[in-house]
């Protein structure tokens, strides 16, 4: 492995030691989890990190218990060396990247966190049984590992984040979950790590997705009422029809319940399958 300053841990034991000498310094900790094949999605969560907290550590795991069984586990890109030079360059201390049996001793009998059904039954939740199960499991697991004082998610995985806010909440977590703005490419596709499977007349095709939702966020800014109806219009309209509609639905941002009609405060959140491979968004109006 190349030199480098950052330091990469791959047990519990060594983040523990790590953060307790760090706290010991005085020093605060902000932590990124994340499943690395970092991209400047990622990059912004961890600019955040270092501008609020003294020391920032990220995780880079991909978590097998939040996969389903015919889901892209096995393929999930995976290029730690090239996540590691990403950290360097923008200050990051401490890497944590543990092996699964490093997380997950006991696999078969593993206690897990479960979100409520009513969170975790829209959405990505509805096709994707037992995610939200393991990614609630694995976050407050790293929370428990690394104690950080904040920690840093994206707005683009939109129920992820309401969810873990409700756990941080729910269970009395003492950590700060600080939200970060969706970012995009120059033509407004948002950032996934999964992008890297798509050829170039999918990209193209992909970019009717965003497209859709400032669509939607036009109309409404153009002073109609709209219904879920003219949102599928409008979708009907402007995405690519090679695309496949997994969901386009209407949210109380606050709440995270249905809504009948667009209003201040509404989540609009899509996710699509194109050539197998399923993206999702979404836009705050
Ligand atoms: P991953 O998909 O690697 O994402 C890590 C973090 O980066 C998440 O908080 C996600 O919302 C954020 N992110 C991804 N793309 C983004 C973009 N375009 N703009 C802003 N933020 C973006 O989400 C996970 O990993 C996992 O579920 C995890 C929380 C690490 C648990 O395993």
């Amino acid at each position: 492995m190349q030199s480098t300053s950052v330091k990469l841990l791959t047990t519990k034991i060594d983040v523990k030691e790590y953060v307790k000498n760090a706290k010991a310094d005085g020093k605060t900790v902000g932590f990124v989890p994340t499943m690395g094949a970092l991209h400047e999605g990622h990059e912004s969560l961890i600019t955040c990190a270092i501008q609020d907290t003294d020391e920032v550590i990220v995780s880079i795991f991909v978590n097998p218990t939040q996969f389903g069984p015919n889901e892209d586990f096995d393929k999930y890109p995976r290029q730690l060396e090239k996540d590691i030079a990403r950290c360097e360059k923008l200050g990051v201390k401490a890497i944590f990247a543990p092996t699964p049996e490093e997380m997950y001793s006991d696999k078969n009998n593993l206690t897990l966190v479960l979100p409520s059904e009513k969170l975790k039954n829209k959405m990505c939740g509805k096709t994707r049984a037992g995610h939200f199960d393991g990614v609630a499991t694995v976050v407050l697991k790293l929370f428990n590992i690394v104690q950080p004082d904040a920690a840093y998610f994206g707005q683009k995985d939109a129920q992820q984040l309401f969810i873990i806010n409700k756990m941080v909440k729910d269970l009395d977590i003492p950590v700060n979950i600080v939200g970060c703005p969706i970012v995009r490419d120059e033509n407004g596709l948002a950032l996934s790590s999964r992008n890297a499977y798509l050829s170039e007349n999918a990209k193209i095709k992909a970019l009717t997705i965003s497209k859709t939702l400032i669509n939607i966020q036009n109309y409404y800014v153009g002073g109609k009422l709209m219904d879920i109806d003219t949102v599928m219009a409008i979708a009907k309209d402007t995405l690519d029809s090679l695309i496949t509609l997994e969901y386009l639905e209407i949210y109380d941002y606050n709440t995270l319940l249905p809504v009948t009609t667009v209003g201040a405060d509404t989540l609009v959140a899509i996710a699509v399958k194109i050539d197998g491979i399923r993206l999702i968004d979404n836009i705050l109006i």
